[in-house]
C-alpha cells in the first residue's frame, strides 16, 4: 500500500510541465503628451506584467493544481498585483494544500479553533495519501538531525515535520534539509507545567492544518528511530490503536497526585499516568486540541508536584476514547538506572550489542497478537555524542 502511494505521488509530480506562457503585449497609447511618457510606459509595462501573471496563475490552477503554481510562478507576485489574487475558492486542490509557510501569525486561540474544523463527509473527494506527522518538541537545535535526514530520505509525501523550540531559537537548516522551514510559532514550555501541554497542543494544531496528516507522533531532540521508515509507517497504519501510555498507578506518584476538585469531570478511577511521547490518530488529536472540558481542571488542580504532562492527555483520552488506546508508548526509555530522570546514552553506549539487547527485550500486545516482537519504534535519550557512532551503525542495526 505504501509503495503504491509513493508511486502514485511520483506520477502526479510528473505531469507538472510548466504552463505555456501567453504572449505579453505592451501597447503605448498615442496621446500621452500631457504625462511624462517614460513613467506611463513603465506603468503600463508593470500593469501588463501583472495581468499576464494573473492569467498564467489562473490558467495554471485550473489546469495543473496548486503545487505547480508554487513552483512555476513566484506566488508572492500574485497578491501584490491583483490583491486577493488566485483565490482559494477556485479549486479544492488549493483549499486542501498544506500551508506553504508554517510561520503564521495566528494566536493560539485562533490556531486551535481553526485546527478543529473537521469535515463531516467521511470520504475524501481527492486522492489523500495519509501521512505521519513527526512533531519535534525541543529546546533548540536537533543534534541528531543527520540521522533523521537519513531516515526520511526517499519517503517524501508520506510524512510532514514540525519543530517547536524555544521562541528565541532560530533554526538554520539548509534548503536541502527535511527540517528546512519546519519551525512553528513557539512559546516557552516547562516540564511538569501546563505550558508543556500547551506546546504539545500547539504542535498538534499546527500539524492538523495539513489535512493529509493522519498520525501524529511527538518526539524530542534526543529521540532516534529504531526501524526504517517503511516499517514504522506500516506498523502505525495497521494498528487499531493509538500509542498513548496510560496506566492506573495506585501509588503516591499516580493516584496520589489526583485532586478531588477535578470531579465530576475526572473521577479517581479514571486517573491515568503515562509518558508524554505519544502517537495519535487524527480524531484523537482533534479531541485534544478542542478540549475545553478537562483543560481548566488540570490547569487549576494539577500543579506541582502533579506533573500535568504525565496525566492530562492519558486521563482525558481514557475517559473520551478508551478503546482507541493501546495504553502503551512506542518510545522506549530506560528507567533502570533509577532516579528522577531516565538514562541518557552517549558515544560509548552505542554498540551493536546495545541494540541487540534492546530489540530482544521486546514483547507486547499489538492488535490481536499477544506477544508481538516490535513494541517500540523510537527510543530516547541519546546525547549529541551518540550521533557519530549511530551514523556508523544505522545501516546495519536500524535498517536505514
Ligand atoms: C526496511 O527494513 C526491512 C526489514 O529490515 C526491509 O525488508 C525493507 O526492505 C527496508 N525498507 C527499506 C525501504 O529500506
Ligand atoms: C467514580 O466512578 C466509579 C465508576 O465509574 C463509581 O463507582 C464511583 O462512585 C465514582 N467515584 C466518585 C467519587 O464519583
Ligand atoms: C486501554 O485501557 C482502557 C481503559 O483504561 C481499556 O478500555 C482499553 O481496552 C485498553 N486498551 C487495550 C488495547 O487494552
Ligand atoms: C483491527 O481492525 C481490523 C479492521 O478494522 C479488524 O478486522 C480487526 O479485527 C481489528 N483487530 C482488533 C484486535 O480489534
Ligand atoms: C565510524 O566509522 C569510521 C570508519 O569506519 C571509523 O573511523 C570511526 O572511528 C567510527 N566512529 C565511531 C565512533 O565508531
Amino acid at each position: 500500500m505504501q509503495s503504491r502511494a509513493a508511486v502514485s505521488l511520483e506520477e502526479s509530480n510528473q505531469d507538472s510541465n510548466p504552463p505555456p506562457i501567453p504572449s505579453i503585449k505592451t501597447t503605448i497609447p498615442p496621446q500621452s503628451r500631457g504625462l511624462p511618457l517614460r513613467l506611463l510606459r513603465l506603468f503600463l509595462l508593470f500593469l501588463s506584467l501583472c495581468l499576464a501573471f494573473s492569467f498564467i496563475s489562473i490558467y495554471a490552477i485550473r489546469r495543473f493544481g496548486v503545487q505547480n503554481v508554487v513552483t512555476t510562478v513566484k506566488s508572492g507576485f500574485i497578491p501584490s498585483c491583483i490583491g486577493g489574487g488566485a483565490d482559494s475558492f477556485a479549486t479544492l486542490e488549493r483549499f486542501v494544500a498544506p500551508p506553504s509557510n508554517l510561520l503564521h501569525r495566528m494566536s493560539d486561540e485562533e490556531l486551535l479553533w481553526r485546527a478543529t474544523l473537521v469535515p463531516r463527509i467521511r470520504k475524501y473527494p481527492f486522492r489523500r495519501v495519509p501521512k505521519l506527522a513527526f512533531m519535534f518538541l525541543s529546546k533548540g537545535p536537533l543534534p541528531l538531525a543527520p540521522l533523521w535526514e537519513r531516515f526520511f530520505r526517499g519517503h517524501q509525501g508520506l510524512y510532514s515535520i514540525y519543530l517547536h523550540s524555544l521562541p528565541t531559537f532560530e533554526a538554520k537548516f539548509p534548503p536541502s534539509s527535511v527540517f528546512y522551514r519546519r519551525q512553528v510559532p513557539s512559546k516557552v514550555s516547562e516540564w511538569g507545567k501546563m505550558s508543556m501541554c500547551d506546546a504539545e497542543r500547539r504542535l498538534l494544531a499546527n500539524a492538523l492544518l495539513d489535512i493529509s496528516n493522519e498520525w501524529f507522533i511527538l518526539l524530542s531532540e534526543s529521540c532516534i528511530p529504531l526501524y526504517n521508515f517503511s516499517i514504522i509507517y506500516s506498523y502505525i497504519r495497521r494498528s487499531n490503536h493509538s500509542f498513548m501510555g496510560a496506566f492506573d498507578d495506585e501509588g503516591p506518584y499516580g493516584r496520589g497526585r489526583y485532586n478531588e476538585n477535578m470531579a465530576p469531570e475526572v473521577n479517581i478511577t479514571q486517573w491515568r499516568k503515562g509518558s508524554q511521547w505519544f502517537e495519535l490518530r487524527r480524531h484523537l488529536a482533534v479531541s485534544i486540541v478542542e478540549d475545553t472540558k478537562y483543560y481548566p481542571k488540570f490547569k487549576e488542580f494539577c500543579r506541582p508536584h502533579c506533573y500535568v504532562d504525565e496525566h492530562y492527555f492519558p486521563t482525558m483520552l481514557t475517559i473520551e476514547a478508551p478503546n482507541d488506546l493501546a495504553n502503551r508508548s512506542i518510545t522506549w526509555v530506560d528507567w533502570s538506572r533509577g532516579g528522577a530522570h531516565p538514562a541518557t546514552f552517549g558515544r560509548a553506549d552505542i554498540t551493536v550489542e546495545f541494540f541487540k539487547r534492546l530489540y530482544d527485550s521486546q514483547k507486547c500486545k499489538y492488535n490481536d497478537r499477544e506477544e508481538f516482537r516490535i513494541c517500540h519504534l523510537f527510543a530516547r535519550k541519546f546525547s549529541p555524542s551518540a550521533l557519530e557512532p549511530l551514523l556508523n551503525i544505522s545501516q546495519q542495526v536500524l535498517g536505514f
